[in-house]
């Protein structure tokens, strides 16, 4: 009974915590990200390595961010909900018609929809016609491209801009070379938050 009485209270903590900006909004998307942290099903991030992508953004009051790999939208959410706290909005880009269409329903209901750009494509020719410039980018999608869509990103990544990575604690193919060649970088600083077993490889340009 006392442990279930404790639960409660720390869910409850948890959704106050994360409420932050505390409107109705908020609350809501607050809620839901609380609600649905098992239930994602579609390769999506862990809850805490999206907590940890939406600080980014707030922290740094980033404000043009780019995604590529929305899946069904977890990471969507967060990053959606944090621009809409800096006034920024999100391109993400996904191939799958499928999950795609799961991830527009996700964010259209919990009132992000302006805040976010949705592309369908394969992101490898996408990403090179992209303008930018972007000061906040979370690469989530097919990892043997990973050194790729840093290189073009790179020229449109802002100055003070974050780079982030996901899956690099796994043995992926791509991850080795991506982490060699993003640490050798000059213009970045880059380390790895290992919150989650997944791990975030977050490379900041100087
Ligand atoms: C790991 S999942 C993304 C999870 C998502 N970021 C989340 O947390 O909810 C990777 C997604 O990238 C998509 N993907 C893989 N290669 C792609 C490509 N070349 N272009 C566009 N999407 C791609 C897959 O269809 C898949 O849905």
């Amino acid at each position: 009974m006392k442990s279930i009485s404790l639960l409660i209270v720390g869910l409850f903590i948890t959704s106050y915590a994360l409420a932050q900006g505390n409107t109705e909004r908020d609350k809501r998307i607050a809620e839901f990200l609380q609600q649905s942290r098992q239930e994602w099903r579609d390769l999506n991030v862990p809850f805490e390595d999206g907590k940890i992508l939406h600080d980014i953004i707030v922290d740094n009051d980033y404000q043009s961010a780019l995604e590529i790999g929305t899946s069904t939208g977890h990471s969507t959410i967060w990053l959606a909900w944090a621009l809409s706290k800096t006034g920024g909005k999100l391109v993400t880009i996904e191939m799958d018609e499928g999950r795609q269409r799961q991830a527009k329903q996700n964010i259209e209901q919990l009132g992000l929809g302006d805040f976010v750009e949705f592309k369908l494509g394969n992101a490898h020719q996408i990403v090179k016609d992209l303008d930018g410039p972007f000061d906040f980018v979370f690469s989530d999608a097919d990892k043997d491209w990973y050194v790729q869509y840093f290189k073009d990103i790179h020229p449109k990544l802002k100055q003070g801009g974050t780079f982030t990575a996901h899956n690099v604690l796994q043995r992926l193919r791509g991850i080795g070379e991506y982490l060699d060649y993003v640490q050798q970088h000059s213009d970045y600083q880059t380390h790895i938050d290992k919150t989650s077993s997944s791990g975030i490889a977050i490379s900041k340009k100087q």
